[in-house]
């Protein structure tokens, strides 16, 4: 690159000298950016005050849309994600729009029927989406049949996903070598992309095969190449930089304030690098160190305590250990925390290769990242010397059965033979495309809301999420009270908020009592946290006031009868989970192994199941769980009802 730094005078504005093959930039900030650092959970109203300034500095695209931002809108932040898109565009009007479709699974956690995906591609478009970044996390491209052709007809730009993986230290090996991704590639060239993206969601591409794979890529189809790569691991600066060499057309990056982590590279210092070579992004330095300003004094105040500043470390060094994404490795450590086995982790990282091969040496990433990381847990906390894979997930069971698409290799026959025992689809796997087998929804899913969806946008929320979308289009159209958790929160609730904590850890809120009464026997400990300070604190309640659950408890066999004071009889039971141990009534309690959210019962009070039986559907770390009943007798109480959180240990339900 020797004749690329010889300009002198070289301005920090964007009135430079235009370079010959300038790198074409997109930023993530507004999507993966904070999806990544704080689990998406930015707020529109946060990104209008640089919008307009985003929109001046001469990104290929801005992502604004897609991922995980449709689930977390409408559910954690009362915003209608239709509504952002339209929000965004009159302010952002000269840059597209880019978003992530996960394919046939659009922006959920399984495939969807045609109907449907057609429906969401279409509406996404006329509410102002340019860009649709596809990818499918089995690479298995039947599953953009659907949703390309849709792209196509509403005359969009089609961007084939390759995602990348690994099974050796670096690229290459059996499966996941140069020929497997220049294969994929050829394959997303006669599909008709219009770009072609190597998604490398774990940060896991090195520097020197970033520069051999985007060497070959540009080899071997006409298509520009975009590298999407994440900072976990630390290399993503570089292989950028090499990438750059190679020829890629394409980068993304995030503003400084969103950057690194598990995020992405910051845009800055690459422009700064490429500052006056033939590869100068031409942008203004000044104009992105406005933006930065306000979104680090304006904005990210408001978001600082979703970070997770535990570590002190900015690269994760597990992902160059066992090249396993960096989410899902946060997960399986809160899985196993949850379940009190955090000791087990040597042996995760021991069986999740395992369970990977098993599954077909699939790539991990949302959805297949959480189906292999729960079935490891599964593996490691069940299993025993002479029988593997004890408890079978529901997703593997669709995974074993071809619901997700085909696999890199075959999936061992003795797991899927056991999988698909009474699996309830078949016990056949199909070879067809997976979106084949599913019967049409949007009608169904009409029928089942009604009203509640006033227009074709709404109806398709609630077809993606009918649990979590009912919720939000009440909350929407006034039938039920918005509560406050879903609120935004202003610049100065925020100082406040640091206020009480600053006072709180010096000590200055709590009025101390000099002479401590004897604890009983139904104390409790709890964990508080406060701005990432651990207390553990004994809970015991004064006076002879029943412990939470067991009324309700005692009431139950009355329940029974009258199913409909069921649920009435939970509504007192504010903190169940607090004292799980503490029912006295009869009968036997299950509880939740984990906190979620119900998805919906599968019995009813007064019905009669046997052990095993499936009696709640349980979502969990973007998992359903189906939990089976501890023994066998009759309901007598079911505690919630679908839509409702609950802590783990919660009752879910009593059966006598
Ligand atoms: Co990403």
């Amino acid at each position: 690159m020797s004749d690329q730094v010889k300009m002198t005078a070289l301005k920090y504005g964007s009135d430079r000298p235009k370079a010959k093959n300038p790198v074409k930039i997109m930023d993530l900030s507004l999507r993966d950016g904070h999806q990544s650092l704080f689990a998406t959970r930015g707020r529109t109203e946060d990104m209008i005050p640089v919008a307009e300034m985003m929109d001046e500095i001469g990104f290929w695209a801005i992502e604004t849309w897609g991922g995980a931002t449709f689930d977390t809108m409408h559910r954690f932040l009362n915003e209608d994600p239709w509504e952002r898109l339209r929000t965004l565009k009159r302010y952002i009007k000269k840059t597209p729009f880019s978003m992530l479709l996960r394919a046939q699974n659009l922006v959920g956690y399984r495939n969807y029927a045609d109907d449907l995906a057609l429906a969401f591609v279409e509406r996404s478009a006329e509410n102002g989406m340019d860009v649709f970044r596809t990818f499918d996390a089995l690479n298995d491209y039947r599953n953009f049949e659907t949703v390309v052709k849709q792209i196509k007809k509403c005359k969009k730009h089609f961007q084939g996903c390759i995602c990348y993986t690994l099974t050796e230290p670096r690229l290459g090996g059996e499966v996941y070598n140069l020929d497997y991704y220049i294969k994929k590639a050829k394959d997303l060239e006669s599909m008709g992309a219009d770009s072609i993206c190597i998604k490398d969601m774990a940060g896991l591409i090195a520097p020197y095969d970033a520069y051999a794979l985007v060497k070959a890529l540009k080899e071997a189809v006409k298509a520009p190449i975009h590298l999407h790569s994440h900072f976990t691991s630390g290399m993503s600066p570089m292989s950028h930089l090499k990438a750059i060499e190679a020829g890629v057309d394409i980068i993304d990056t995030c503003m400084t304030p969103y950057a690194y982590r598990t995020s992405h590279a910051a845009l800055e210092p690459l422009v700064m690098a490429l500052l006056g070579t033939n590869r100068d992004t031409g942008f203004d330095i000044k104009k992105l160190a406005a933006v930065n300003e306000i979104l680090e004094k304006e904005v990210m105040p408001k978001y600082k305590h979703l970070l997770d500043d535990s570590k002190v470390s900015i690269i994760d060094i597990n992902v160059l250990l066992h090249q396993t994404p960096g989410g899902m490795l946060s997960n399986l450590v809160n899985q196993l925390r949850e379940m009190d086995a955090l000791d087990k982790i040597g042996e995760v990282y021991k069986e999740l290769p395992r369970v990977r091969k098993d599954l077909g040496q699939i790539p991990l990433v949302t959805p297949t990242s959480q189906i292999v990381g729960v079935q490891t847990v599964n593996n490691v906390l069940h299993d025993t010397p002479d029988e593997r894979y004890k408890m079978i997930t529901g997703q593997v069971k669709d995974l074993c059965y071809g619901l997700y698409g085909k696999t890199a290799v075959p999936i061992d026959p003795e797991v899927q033979k056991k999988a698909l025992k009474g699996y309830s689809r078949g016990e056949k796997p199909i070879t067809c495309r997976p979106a084949e087998v599913l019967a049409p929804e949007l009608e169904k899913a009409k029928a089942d809301i009604g009203d509640l969806a006033v227009d074709i946008d709404d109806l398709v929320l609630y077809a993606i999420y009918p649990v979590t979308g009912k919720k939000f289009l009440e909350w929407k159209y006034g039938k039920t009270e918005v509560p406050d958790s879903v609120k935004p929160i202003t610049l100065e609730e925020v100082k406040k908020n640091d206020e009480i904590i600053k006072k709180a850890k010096a000590g200055l809120l709590v009025e101390k009592k000099t002479t401590a009464p004897g604890k009983t026997d139904r104390v409790r400990t709890f964990n508080v946290f406060v701005d990432n300070e651990f207390f553990s604190v004994d809970v015991d309640p004064i006076g002879d006031a029943p412990v939470m659950v067991a009324a309700p408890r005692a009431a139950a066999p009355v329940a029974a009868a009258a199913p409909a004071a069921a649920p009435a009889a939970a509504a007192p039971a504010a903190a169940p989970a607090a004292a799980p141990a503490a029912h006295t009534g009869p009968g036997t309690v299950l509880m939740a192994p984990m906190p979620g959210m119900i998805v919906k019962y599968e019995k009813n009070v007064g019905d009669k199941v046997n052990k095993g039986d499936t009696i709640v559907i349980l979502e969990a770390m973007k998992m359903e769980n189906a939990l089976p009943s501890p023994c066998a007798g009759t309901i007598l109480a079911i505690d919630f009802k679908s839509g409702d959180n609950v802590a783990k240990g919660a009752a879910l339900c009593v059966i006598g």
